[in-house]
């Protein structure tokens, strides 16, 4: 049996990407008659007809590889039906440049904005199968997302280093992780780096809870606090407002991100000397942990399974330690977000650890 298969990475990338191309790479091979053809940078790649063919000696020593071999952009799916001023009409490339690969289907590596361009290529007729990446581990319909394990490790390295130059100072030091919507990679990180408050975009803060936390610790004699807060988090007040209103907001006010707010609230609020780390795209660099690199394997392996089974319009999964998949149409665009009661939640609760807000 003769496969063609295109590949691409698209949207941000994450450790993992590499692994998880050689995984469908090495199985294709070993499975059927299998062609592989990059392509680049994406869906723009697809767009502008921009690949290569691939040897197999191209997915040999890219385990262990950050970043992605056939590199990444990213093309909101909001504007591909939209012609812009090139004048091209993207999804009619794509669809056209697929044809001109001479494949038998398309695989996607990317996240939420990814799997809903894979579902609209599939709607549209082209055989596609998705893989979930992302360090924000914010896909419905899979338990983990390749690459949140090791930005889960970045992240709680940084706590750990940031803990004993907090307890040295008795500073209050707060630490702004990636997650714009989705607060899981701040959670994760939060529990396992033992921080005291974490906050998350799901769980909108009191700010004078958040300030009395901190003063209590310190007349208790606890002369350091963690503040874990994730990037899109914000307070009972800039939840009532639209995001455009609430980043305007902040920048007149002088803050360039949710952790200067914060930081600065302490200082002149409780009178706690506070310092902000922003880790930013630290936690998406280099090589992937042994979780990430296993389960993108598996992820890898199970796509090229699917392509010998004929099975498509599907994106892979890991549910309850089993490797599975679901049809695009049923995940593509839900994200999956943190319940404000999710049993992580309510374990770090009963750990003694706040989310901002009253229980
Ligand atoms: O989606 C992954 C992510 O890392 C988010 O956590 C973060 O908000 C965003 O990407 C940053 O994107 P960019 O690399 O385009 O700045």
């Amino acid at each position: 049996m003769k496969r063609r298969i295109g590949i691409l990475t698209s949207g941000g990338d994450c450790p993992g990407l590499n692994a998880a191309i050689r995984g469908v790479a090495k199985a294709a091979y070993q499975m059927f008659d299998a062609e592989i053809v990059g392509i680049k940078d994406g869906y723009g790649g697809l767009i502008d007809g921009e690949w290569r063919e691939m040897k197999q000696s191209d997915f040999s020593g890219i385990l262990t590889l950050g970043g992605t071999i056939l590199g990444t952009s990213r093309q909101p799916f909001r504007n591909m039906r939209v012609i812009g001023e090139d004048n091209v009409d993207k999804v009619s490339a794509m669809k056209k440049n697929y044809k001109a690969m001479k494949l038998d289907c398309l695989i996607t590596l990317g996240g939420n904005g990814t799997h809903k361009t894979s579902n609209m290529l599939s709607e549209e007729g082209l055989n596609v199968i998705g893989l979930p990446k992302t360090i924000d581990n914010d896909l419905f319909g899979t338990d983990f997302t390749f690459g949140f394990h090791t930005a889960v490790d970045i992240a709680t390295d940084v706590i750990d280093r940031i803990h004993t130059t907090a307890c040295s100072h008795g500073r209050c030091m707060v630490i702004e992780l990636m997650g714009n919507k989705a607060g899981w990679l701040t959670l994760y990180a939060g529990l396992a780096g033992g921080a005291d408050v974490i906050l998350l975009p799901e769980i909108p803060y009191d700010v004078d809870r958040v300030l009395s936390i901190v003063e209590d610790r310190a007349k208790e004699n606890k002369a350091f606090s963690i503040i874990a807060v994730a990037e899109g988090a914000m307070s009972k007040e800039e939840a009532k407002m639209k995001r455009k209103d609430r980043d305007l907001q902040r920048q007149q006010e002088g803050f360039t991100s949710i952790s200067a707010r914060l930081a600065n609230d302490l200082q002149q609020k409780v009178g706690v000397e506070a310092r902000t780390v922003i880790p930013g795209h630290l936690q998406r660099g280099g090589t992937p942990s042994a979780y990430d690199r296993v389960l993108a394997t598996q992820f890898g392996v199970h796509a090229a399974e699917l392509i010998r089974d004929g099975v498509y319009g599907v994106s892979v999964a890991i549910s309850g330690n089993a490797i599975t998949h679901n049809a695009l149409k049923d995940i593509a665009g839900v994200p999956k977000l943190v319940p404000p009661d999710h049993q992580m939640v309510q374990l770090a609760r009963a750990m003694g650890l706040h989310f901002g807000v009253k229980r």
